[in-house]
């Protein structure tokens, strides 16, 4: 395995997630531990982008627990019905949101975050068990290339559940 990510950071976002995916494949393969998982996935695509937050919230009954991740400090709980990683929880969906402060219910954990993406995570059951979250400074910041990139690289991390 190796220990470094080699992704050209002159490359486009689309070049940059294809460069990326066999890269977190390699490195989670054979590796069943979630929190690991997690946690690679989280600093691997927060190296690659430089997004202000990236990390996951882990379904805990009626709320979502915060799980490994890269950037500053976050709220440590999230409830049903509330913001952004809620909705993606509920309706088993990527979200994508442009204007956080558009969004209601929203949780500001940063005052930074303008928009951001949540995909959910799955058991073989279809069922959530934790949903990636990535925030980012800048408004609109995340389309169809992220929705792709990021479902794509969760997917890795739901083959090894
Ligand atoms: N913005 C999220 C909360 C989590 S953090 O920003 C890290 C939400 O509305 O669910």
């Amino acid at each position: 395995m190796h220990s470094e990510l080699h992704v050209d950071q002159g490359l486009d976002r689309e070049a940059r997630y294809a460069t990326l995916l066999p890269q977190v494949k390699a490195l989670l393969d054979g590796e069943t531990n979630t929190v690991a998982n997690m946690a690679n996935l989280s600093a691997a695509v927060f190296a690659t982008f430089g997004f202000h937050w990236v990390g996951f919230y882990l379904v805990d009954g009626e709320t979502l627990v915060l799980g490994p991740f890269q950037g500053p400090i976050a709220c440590t709980r999230l409830f049903r019905g509330k913001g952004v990683c809620a909705a993606a929880w509920e309706s088993g969906k990527t979200l994508i949101v442009d204007d956080v402060d558009a969004f209601p219910g929203h949780v500001a954990c940063s005052s930074l975050s303008r928009s951001e993406i949540v995909v959910p995570v799955k058991n073989a059951n279809g069922e959530v068990l934790a949903v990636l979250d990535v925030d980012s400074v800048e408004l609109a910041d995340f389309s169809d290339v992220d929705r792709a990139g990021l479902e794509a690289l969760v997917a890795v991390l739901e083959d090894q559940l």
